[in-house]
């Protein structure tokens, strides 16, 4: 089946990348925090794939997951709580807008949603799997795209997720609360998911004990064969009531809060990864449309295993990234607007992650002169003090390592040795605005992100 739109170009069969927008994607590097084996990448989503795939990345991808806009016809804000707590200052940036112009602008969505779709799965491991996460508003047209993209077959699954509870304004509607997400599923030929379990307290009336005083749970065997029933038997798992009816014993665990549980296999309902707003206040980033960081833990855990590599290029405020490094898997995270890589960039030196940042697009990203005061203790001690941007979102201190090797472009490498980014939850220490450190190199520069993203930059020759 094919999803026909005003105007559509689109053509699966065209390996070309040559959508529209892209260009010949030039990787610039522009950081390096530790070793490189990470990647943040400033450009859009069909750039930073064809620059990917150039580099020979097609095929080397276990998990994609994306997270795009989604036809809300809303533009989104970037909430900074300066002060950490509910009354404090707060200030509000543009992050990125959802508009896609006349009548609902599907046409237009869909010209930039399919080539970037097809992008990725051209990206995936013959094992790896597409994760695309949308609401009702696009979820019903990227389904019909994506089984033209990878095939009906390789449609592995719809999960459902609870994102909100029913409450307020929904709640009240003339219709059921709209409180639902939908993450759409595609393998390729090689793929499986192993699902997890969850624990799932059981009634105490429920719970019963078999001779050796093991507690347990019953249910009616279902359609398991008089074969598995034999084998269930064989494993003490079978229990016969009075009249002689089969029933499957279900041992019981204990959960945190010390109840009993039966631990069931996950299904597509996601009821039990709470909303962002319920998490953490150091996981709230201020990001608007941010995912907690539970339900992509639970997407990269079930779908690849360490040392994979996990994309994510529409990446927002960077929460696979983090996922995939607390779980030990690679990660390349990109996004077109600055605001999310400076969200993604402090998220990720908060969470000790190494990583090279690269920008796919033309020019400079270097958009306004730095203030900083700089003194020099002896030969080699150095203490900045930045006076403008002031209170930035993040800022940072690298030294030049000479213009051996530069990976990706002919830019040189910087290494950044010395950063402070904004602390979040409900009393982050404020930003620092000293820098001490020693350095032997000839250079330094310093940069920093404002609530904006903008990027400001100094740079510093350091007579010898
Ligand atoms: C819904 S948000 C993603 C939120 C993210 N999952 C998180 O947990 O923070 C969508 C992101 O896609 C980015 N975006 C929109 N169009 C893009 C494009 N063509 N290429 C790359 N990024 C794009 C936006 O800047 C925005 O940050």
């Amino acid at each position: 089946m094919r999803l026909e739109w005003a105007g559509r170009t689109f053509n699966p069969n065209d390996s070309s990348l040559a959508g529209p927008e892209a260009g010949p994607p030039r990787v610039v590097l522009q950081e390096e925090v530790g070793d490189g084996r990470n990647r943040v990448l400033q450009g859009d989503a069909l750039d930073n794939a064809a620059a990917l795939l150039e580099e020979g990345y097609g095929g080397k991808v276990r998990v994609a997951y994306i997270d795009p806009p989604y036809l809300s016809a809303t533009d989104y804000a970037y909430e900074a709580r300066l002060d950490g707590t509910k009354d404090g200052r707060v200030r509000r940036t543009h992050a990125f807008g959802d508009q896609w112009g006349e009548d609902g602008g599907a046409p237009r969505y869909l010209d930039m949603l399919a080539p970037r779709l097809h992008a990725l799965s051209r990206l995936l491991s013959d094992r790896g799997t597409l994760w695309v996460h949308l609401d009702w508003r696009a979820s019903y047209l990227a389904r019909v795209l994506l089984d033209e993209i990878f095939g009906r077959d390789a449609f592995l699954n719809e999960i459902v997720w609870r994102r909100a509870p029913n409450l307020g304004r929904q709640a009240q509607s003339s219709q059921f609360g709209r409180t639902i997400d939908t993450i759409l599923v595609y393998g390729k030929k090689d793929a499986t998911l192993v699902p997890p379990t969850r624990l799932e307290p059981i009634e105490k009336e429920a719970i019963r004990r078999d001779e050796d005083g093991r507690p347990f749970t019953a249910a009616p065997r279902g359609d398991y064969t008089d074969q598995s029933i034999e084998r269930l038997d064989a494993e003490g798992r079978v229990h016969r009531s009075k009249q002689g009816k089969v029933y499957i014993k279900y041992f019981l665990v204990k959960n945190e809060r010390d109840e009993w549980c039966r631990e069931r296999r996950v299904d597509s309902l996601w009821t039990d990864v709470a909303p962002i707003r319920h998490a953490r206040l150091e996981e709230r980033t201020g990001y608007p449309t941010q995912k907690p960081l539970a339900l992509l833990e639970r997407i990269i855990s079930c779908a690849s295993d360490p040392g994979d590599l996990v994309v994510d290029l529409f990446g927002g405020s960077g929460t696979t990234a983090e996922a995939a490094h607390r779980l030990g898997r690679k990660y390349i995270v990109g996004d077109a607007q600055s605001l999310a890589i400076a969200t993604i960039r402090a998220r990720l030196m908060r969470a000790g992650s190494h990583f090279v940042r690269q920008s796919t697009i033309a020019g400079s990203v270097v958009e306004a002169p730095l203030e900083a005061t700089v003194e020099r203790h002896g030969d080699e001690t150095f203490e900045v003090r930045i006076s403008s941007p002031v209170e930035p979102l993040a800022w940072w201190i690298e030294i030049e390592e000479g213009a051996d090797g530069p990976l990706f472009s002919a830019t040189p490498r910087w290494k950044t040795i010395w950063h402070s980014e904004r602390g979040l939850g409900g009393k982050p220490a404020p930003i620092r605005d000293v820098a001490r450190f020693s350095s032997r190199g000839p250079r330094l520069r310093v940069s920093a992100h404002d609530d904006e993203g903008k990027l400001y930059r100094m740079n510093w020759e350091i007579k010898r």
